[in-house]
């Protein structure tokens, strides 16, 4: 009876030791006399099996993190450890434990998309047999295995990023880095992504993924870096972000008629003082203490006379988290 060939085991670190761990690590581009100061000093810990996140607008310098993190882009300054293993001092052992996924389609247009994870599989020293089985398990995992003698080009933009996500985990990487995986792609195969991404973690993958979707970033990941302009501006879960930015929830009453007669009540809001703005009908609060105030409202209201003909509370988003934090809108 033919024998399956052997797979590469996952190699165990102590439980101790984080995935990712950097120290004022520091990017600087050339150009003009002071350079473009692509990140400025990140102090990061990615704990092992943990879903992580670096969100940021365009030229956030997430890629450039993501490239110091994965050997490509030298740093200028700081230290920088995967999977136990210092990027500049050894960038082979490192190469050898990550996966990446980059923001363009690196697949070689060329070759079949078995051939795509198998070369990478033998590249990673695995016998012939064994990168074919490997390659043919991980096509069947994200339902390609009905592509697997397409030619990459042939590929739609979700299929070919399935196939770099299956190219990346080919040699059981201990970090996979994903950058903007979701990027131009629509929105069905954007779930699929998320699916294939979420149950990859579930299976104690530890993920470092890079997206300027707030909603994404908050579907996925366990914990975010909001990184504008080479600066780190909060670590920590999505929850606690939106807590701690002192992003406000917004309360809107609208009633059937012109909030005039309420116009001084609702500037006596307990808790307060709140940002109130009144126009026509539709009385508006910002506040980080929302306790209480849509019940003023209504308190208040009745009291005037007036029937509330719509009510809503707009709980602290990442969205206002991040307006908070940078002083501007979050345009990706
Ligand atoms: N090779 C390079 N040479 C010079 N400047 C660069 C280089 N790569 C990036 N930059 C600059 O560094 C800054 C950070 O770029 P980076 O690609 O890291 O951002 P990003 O957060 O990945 O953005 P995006 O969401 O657009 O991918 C930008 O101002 C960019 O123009
Ligand atoms: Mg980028």
């Amino acid at each position: 009876m033919k024998t399956a060939p052997a797979l590469p085991q996952p190699v165990t670190v102590a439980d101790t030791a984080a995935a990712i761990r950097t120290e004022g690590l520091r990017k600087v581009y050339p150009r003009g006399q002071d350079g473009l100061v692509a990140l400025d000093g990140l102090d990061l810990t990615v704990h092992q099996g943990e879903f992580f996140g670096l969100l940021g607008t365009n030229g956030a310098g997430k890629s450039t993190t993501i490239g110091m993190l994965t050997t490509l882009v030298t740093p200028t300054a700081g230290s920088a450890w995967v999977a136990g293993h210092e990027v500049s001092a050894d960038p082979v052992g490192v190469k050898s434990r990550i996966g990446v996924v980059s923001q363009g389609n690196t697949l070689d247009r060329a070759l079949t998309v078995l051939d795509n994870l198998a070369f990478r599989g033998r590249y990673f020293g695995m016998t012939a047999p064994a990168a074919r089985h490997r390659a043919l398990e991980l096509l069947e995992q994200f339902a390609l295995a009905d592509k697997a003698s397409a030619k990459a080009h042939q590929l739609s933009g979700g299929q070919a990023r399935r196939v770099m996500i299956g190219r990346a985990l080919m040699h059981l990487p201990k970090v996979l880095f994903l950058d903007e995986p979701t990027a131009g792609v629509d929105p069905q195969a954007r779930e699929d992504l998320w699916q294939i991404i979420g149950s990859l973690h579930e299976g104690g993958q530890t993920v470092v993924l890079t997206t300027h979707y707030l909603d994404e970033a908050e579907a996925l990941c366990q914990r975010l870096a909001v990184i504008d302009h080479g600066h780190l501006l909060a670590c920590d879960t999505p929850e606690a972000i939106k807590e701690t930015s002192g992003a406000q929830t917004v309360i809107t009453v609208r009633y059937d008629a012109a909030a005039d007669p309420v116009k001084d009540a609702v500037r006596r809001i307990p808790g307060g003082p709140h940002d109130v703005v009144v126009d026509g009908p539709t009385v508006r609060v910002r506040t980080t203490r929302p306790d209480g105030v849509l019940g003023h409202l209504l308190r208040e209201g009745g009291a005037a006379g007036l029937t509330v003909r719509d009510a809503a509370t707009t709980p602290p988003s990442l969205q206002s988290a991040f307006l908070t934090l940078t002083g501007r809108d979050y345009k990706p």
